[in-house]
């Protein structure tokens, strides 16, 4: 089962695709953990995407389509794989159906800017895995370090509440269309993105278990 969740910047993606993902064993194709891997590693296209990532702006597409190739060439994806933050575009849900992945089925996570711009103030990353905490919703054990890796825990640079705006006027621009296109394919599921992070999972999951 290959699912894509989709939503604005901080709904809630990532923390959900690693509970799915626990849950019915399946992969996690994250391209904001891949490009924040390779800025890390200051590899040329992390470097490149760097300057897109800090403004808030979307990297573009043809980047995207290499990551999403290289990571399909190189990873068995099993029983199936969350896409992450990827498809973000028409052209890149295009590229995909033209790659022949197959998409089972699209979770839409719905919440307000307002409440977004609320929620990433309390963001932490470990950028050594990629993990996400919140410092009230979704804690760390110890306050600062990564349960999974031991890693200090930081604040993205794109988390910065002027960046955090541009990032959700980039998704109503360019991001939500997609909602339309995979409505037309019967694939999409709207879920309130709201409630919290146990209640939210569960609500996937039901909503999944129907589609079978
Ligand atoms: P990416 O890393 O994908 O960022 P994003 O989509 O902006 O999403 P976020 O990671 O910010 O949020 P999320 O929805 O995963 O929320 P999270 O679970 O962390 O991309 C970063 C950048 O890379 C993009 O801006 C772009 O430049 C580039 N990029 C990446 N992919 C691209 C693509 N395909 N095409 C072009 N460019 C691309 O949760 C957020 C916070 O809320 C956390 O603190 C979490 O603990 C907390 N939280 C989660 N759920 C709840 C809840 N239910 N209640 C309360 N708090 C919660």
């Amino acid at each position: 089962m290959n699912i894509i969740m989709l939503g604005p910047p901080g709904a809630g993606k990532g923390t959900q695709a690693e509970v799915l993902s626990k849950k019915m064993d399946l992969t996690t194709l994250s391209t904001g953990n891949i490009l924040r891997a390779a800025i890390a590693e200051k590899r040329p296209v992390g470097l490149n995407a760097k300057t897109y990532m800090d403004k808030g702006e979307l990297v573009p597409d043809d980047v995207i389509i290499g990551i999403v190739k290289d990571y399909l060439e190189t990873h068995d994806l099993g029983k199936g794989c969350i896409l992450d933050g990827v498809p973000r575009t028409i052209a890149q849900a295009e590229m995909l159906d033209k790659m022949g992945v197959r998409i089972d089925a699209v979770l839409s996570l719905e919440i307000s800017d307002a409440a977004i711009e609320e929620r990433m103030g309390g963001r932490r990353t470990c950028m050594k895995c990629g993990a996400t905490y919140h410092v009230k919703a979704n804690p760390p054990k110890v306050e600062g370090i990564c349960d999974k890796c031991g890693e200090k825990l930081t604040i993205r640079e794109d988390d910065k509440p002027e960046t955090v705006r541009q990032r959700l006027a980039v998704y109503h621009a360019q991001t939500e269309p997609i909602i339309g296109y995979y409505t037309e394919q019967g694939k999409l599921t709207a879920v309130d993105g709201t409630a919290s992070v146990e209640e939210t999972s569960e609500k996937l999951v039901k909503a999944l278990e129907m589609l079978k």
